[in-house]
């Protein structure tokens, strides 16, 4: 029996074709491809008032999110304990220190009445992300920045091509990031982005992401490079290279068969485990959103059960996450009230989805779970 595994990225010949074309031409670093993503992203998330800088990965994005967010050594960054660890050693990595807040229990996402307490005048960020296939209240988000003065990181690696009331995903927050990683909803095999408001803050990004080195992007858009520059702000080797941007172009241009087709085995699976009583569904019709996971929560007594099952029908699961606050590294971090995170981080399951499961594979996963015996 064919092993379904959790994630699978849609790869066809024109990802292949994309890499021959990069190889063919020689310039495999920061060049013109890059400069393409970055129009074509622009065009994507409908904003003509932001500015799109592609980097390495989805945890560059962050620690450059931060930095230009004014974050530093001695600050405080709220950030949900429920999240990836990625985003906990990005705010490491600035100096400052992550507060773990707790999430609510309908949506996964930061629960915003408890992030209001933790705020200190040392709180200078809010990281909020939108978890798997529900968005967060980025209304209500921006108006507590906004009363605090805060700045705001919203991690969009997993709401990528969503909208929230219309909006694209990446057009309206303070500053957006992606992840293009490989297990992405869209893949550069590795890469990140980050969307900003300001020229101010692009120029910047466009130097840190480039170990500091003042190169002008115009330049090196057209596959050549500066010899001469100036160095003015710590830098990081962080940009995106050509290949991995024209594989990113050929996703992109496939990229409604990838959300279609994740939105139909998310609608499917919600309907099939409406009979299962002991597995709770995310709340969402999936109508304005492009699943990047699909997730369950099952009592924390059968989860490790049902996972076995599971795996002898040769289907894997995944657990996203163990919260941040259970590891060693972050154990001495502020938090507040963290008893939803305790709950779900137990509770917590991720079934297979791919943009290119066969009605097969979706059948053998649904039937899999109703199979399990669920005492
Ligand atoms: C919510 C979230 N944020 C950030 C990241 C980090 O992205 P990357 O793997 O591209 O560094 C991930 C990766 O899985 C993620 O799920």
């Amino acid at each position: 029996m064919e092993f379904i595994p959790v994630f699978r990225p849609l790869l066809g010949c024109e990802e292949k074709e994309a890499c021959n074309q990069v190889l063919d031409i020689g310039w495999l670093g920061m060049g013109k491809n890059v400069g393409e993503f970055e129009n074509e992203l622009q065009n994507f998330i409908e904003t003509k008032d932001r500015f799109v800088a592609c980097v390495s990965t989805g945890h560059a994005a962050l620690h450059l999110g931060l930095i230009v967010a004014g974050v530093g050594p001695g600050d405080e960054v709220i950030t949900p304990s429920f999240n990836n660890i990625a985003d906990f050693q990005a705010i490491l990595a600035t100096g400052a220190s992550p507060v773990f807040c707790d999430i609510e229990n309908d949506t996964l996402c930061i629960d915003l009445d408890k992030a209001e307490k933790l705020i200190t005048p040392r709180t200078k960020a809010l990281i909020v992300m939108d978890y798997d296939c529900v968005l967060c209240d980025h209304d209500r988000i921006r108006d507590l920045a906004e009363k605090y003065n805060l700045r705001v990181i919203h991690d969009a690696a997993h709401s990528f091509g969503s909208r929230y009331k219309g909006k694209r995903i990446g057009s309206f927050s303070d500053i957006c990031m992606f992840s293009f990683d490989p297990v992405k909803t869209l893949t550069c095999i590795d890469g990140g982005a980050l969307i900003v408001r300001s020229e101010e803050e692009i120029e910047k990004i466009y130097e840190m992401r480039l170990v500091g080195m003042g190169q002008p992007p115009k330049i090196m858009y057209q596959n050549q490079r500066a010899w001469t520059y100036d160095v003015r702000h710590i830098g990081y080797r962080y940009h995106m290279a050509n290949l991995h941007a024209k594989i990113g172009s050929a996703q992109l241009a496939k990229f409604n068969e990838i959300s279609s087709s994740r939105q139909f085995v998310c609608k499917y699976y919600n309907e099939q485990f409406k009979e299962l009583e002991k597995v709770v569904t995310p709340k969402t019709d999936f109508n304005d959103i492009t699943p990047f996971l699909y997730y369950i929560r099952v009592p924390a007594s059968v989860r490790e059960g049902l996972r076995e099952h599971l795996r002898e029908l040769n289907i894997d699961t995944g657990i996203h996450w163990q919260p941040g606050h259970w590891f060693s590294l972050f154990k001495n971090c502020r938090k507040g009230d963290l008893s939803v995170t305790d709950t779900i981080g137990n509770e917590i399951l991720s079934l297979p989805l791919h943009s290119c499961m066969n009605d097969e594979h979706i059948e053998r996963v649904v039937k899999g779970l109703k199979s399990f015996n669920w005492g």
